[in-house]
């Protein structure tokens, strides 16, 4: 029997994480395109259609080999897959009047085999505008969102589609879902480990890199570039490995020392550190043929993340010429993962993904590099929660397996950049006011005139930021994270809501500041940023550790008066893929907001209001930009 399961990429943002999933179940994934010709899916025992952007209604939808539904093998389309699923045998699939981003309840049917062993209700992942609105013949509805239809079974063909993603953290039971599939649906046997893919990951190592060649590694101090220089070392002589520490300027309190020493303890040999702030902030470029101005000049996240990501590279080079190393003759090894790729639309991973970030180590440099068979990347097939658990099994100190994920374009992407003196459009405002109004009467719904990124439907969004405010601290934080759900799923033109922690109401109109990277602002934020990481991850009352996976601090250029203001983003997350923001006396202790204010007044940082993020991914994305 063929126990490999095939991933038809449809363009989904969680494509690879369906890879991890299925992969923790311990079965052989391969992701291949969406339209694979049949013929070459032979040799696997099971298909899964991922979600993507498109509308299967489309003219334009991507095309797919029709000849993949006479297989015979058991299939399971989700979103975007479920939706193709039902077009091909005749049912309909329409818009939503309504949209649904974000955890919802759902009810299954106990009989389907998909959902054995589990009650009635769910609670799921859904990211979808379009759904089924005729369920064809032969199949049953097997799952339901009021009169949403979430989920559908052909017991002949042994076919299944679900509109939500059981991938992703937030369905609760999904991965009892893909288990049912793999194991009672599918009937696969084999376990496939972790292990075999760290020796798969030295073997590649050692096959590229010749004995007398060298291998620079650009270490950023997280746990991803710390296990590509482990186990460079592990797999060649520690002798061929540079390590080069990039200080861009935009590095959190105190981070690049406390990254060298640990660095020490891995066997490196070699290591430099570079301390770049200025050639980063003050140096125009061309990229693509396309000139940009310095750092300190520019406000779109493209533009900034572009920018990072050329100079990451440009200082790179310079090391390493320094230390007599080119890249015709050495090779660059970074810790780029899976989900950095998908996020960055590259086309070797999927040909239908919308790019939602540029990602510093996927910029166009790196991908010409990496055509000339120059890249080394040990993280490839890797999520985070696996590489921690990598970091782990090759001995590195819990301070760098566990440690919280920062951008490579560090702050540069925390400091949100404006021109003084815009307002928000006042009909949407009002239009905000009303609705957020409508949903709970204790909040005042402000529409601010700043935007940033987000992830709707496996589409990038950037739009606008709702600010709520009411009774500071003390407020209702299951109504307030309600209406942070239900405002971008009514109103298209916000992805993010935030809540005024330290003011009750808003004095004067709410406008934008002059703000640019510069050495100023980045010193602001790395003091308030060390208060509020400090607090935030203290331990729970009772001991236990917090449950934030990510948490910082962003600078926003918008106020009623003179001073920024701060947002304060903490989330609960493994796959990073999706993220709920994190819950004040659930996931992190009670007190820790009031204690922030405290110090943040003590420590007389010149900060008008203090938000907390209230937004999960999707609509938005963990960082701003
Ligand atoms: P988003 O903002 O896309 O972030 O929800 C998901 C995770 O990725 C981190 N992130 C980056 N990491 N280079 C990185 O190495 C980058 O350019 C980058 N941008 C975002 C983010 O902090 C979160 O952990």
């Amino acid at each position: 029997m063929n126990e490999k399961l095939a991933i038809l990429d449809c363009g989904g943002q969680y494509t690879k994480v369906i890879d991890r999933k299925i992969r923790e179940t311990g079965v052989y994934t391969d992701i291949l395109p969406m339209n694979v010709p049949s013929e070459k899916l032979a040799s696997y025992g099971a298909v899964i259609l991922s979600g993507g952007p498109s509308s299967v209604w489309e003219t334009n939808a991507p095309e797919y080999d029709k000849r993949i539904f006479d297989l015979g093998v058991p299939m399971l389309g989700i979103c975007y897959g479920m939706q193709l699923i039902v077009e091909h045998f005749h049912g309909v699939v329409a818009p939503l009047v309504k949209t649904e981003y974000g955890q919802t309840e759902i009810q299954i049917d106990p009989d389907c085999p998909l959902f054995a062993g589990l009650d009635t209700p769910q609670l799921v992942l859904m990211s979808h505008g379009d759904a089924v609105s005729k369920i064809p013949e032969g199949f049953l509805s097997v799952a339901q969102t009021g009169s949403v239809c979430a989920g559908v079974w052909c017991p002949e063909r042994n076919l299944f589609g679900v509109q939500f993603h059981p991938e992703v953290e937030p369905t609760v039971n999904g991965l009892v879902m893909l288990e049912n599939f793999v194991r009672g649906i599918c009937k696969f046997k084999e376990v496939y480990a972790l292990e075999d893919r760290i020796q798969t990951s030295i073997n590649m190592i050692q096959s590229r890199v010749g004995k007398d060649e060298k291998v620079v590694v650009l270490v950023s101090g997280g746990v991803d570039s710390a296990v590509t220089a482990a186990l460079l070392v592990k797999a060649l002589d520690p002798d061929q490995v540079y390590a080069i520490h990039i200080d861009h300027g935009l590095m959190r309190l105190n981070e690049s020392d406390r990254i060298c020493e640990n660095l020490k303890k891995l066997g490196l040999k070699h290591m430099k550190r570079i301390n770049a702030e200025d050639a980063f902030f003050h140096t125009p470029l061309q990229i693509d043929g396309v000139s940009y101005p310095p750092l300190c000049e520019v406000t779109k996240p493209e533009d900034k993340r572009a920018i990072i990501g050329q100079m990451f590279f440009r200082v790179t080079e310079e090391a390493a010429q320094s230390i007599h190393l080119d890249f015709d003759h050495a090779f660059l090894a970074q810790g780029t993962l899976r989900p950095d790729l998908i996020e960055s639309g590259n086309p070797d991973v999927s040909s239908h993904a919308h790019k939602i970030k540029t990602h510093h180590n996927d910029v166009s440099i790196i991908r010409a590099l990496r055509d000339h068979g120059k890249v080394i990347e040990t993280n490839w097939d890797w999520h985070k929660d696996e590489v921690r658990k990598v970091a782990r099994m090759l001995g590195l100190d819990e301070e760098i397996a566990s440690r919280q994920p920062f951008p490579g374009p560090g702050l540069g992407v925390r400091i949100l950049c404006a021109d003084p003196n815009t307002y928000a459009d006042k009909a949407k405002d009002a239009e905000t006011k009303v609705f957020a109004q409508s949903l709970s009467p204790a909040y005042t719904a402000h529409l601010a005139p700043i935007q940033s990124v987000g992830v709707q439907g496996d589409n990038r969004s950037y739009r606008s930021l709702c600010i709520l405010s009411g009774s500071r601290l003390d407020c209702d934080w299951d109504v307030l994270f309600h209406l942070a759900k239900e405002i971008p799923n009514h109103l298209d033109y916000i992805n993010r809501v935030v809540y005024t922690i330290n003011k009750s109401s808003f004095e004067k109109p709410l406008h934008t500041l002059y703000s640019r990277i510069c050495h100023n602002e980045a010193e602001l934020l790395r003091q308030a940023d060390a208060i509020v990481t400090g607090e935030l991850l203290k331990p729970m009352a009772k001991g236990e550790k917090t449950k934030i996976a990510q948490c910082f601090s962003v600078l926003l250029p918008v106020s009623e008066n003179t001073r920024f203001s701060l947002a304060i983003r903490a989330v609960v997350t493994s796959d990073y893929m999706t993220a709920q923001a994190a819950r004040p006396g659930v996931d992190f202790p009670a007190d820790a907001l009031s204690s922030i204010l405290v110090q943040l007044e003590k420590a007389r940082l010149p900060i008008d209001s203090v938000f907390y993020d209230l937004t999960g991914k999707p609509p938005a994305t963990v960082e701003w930009e």
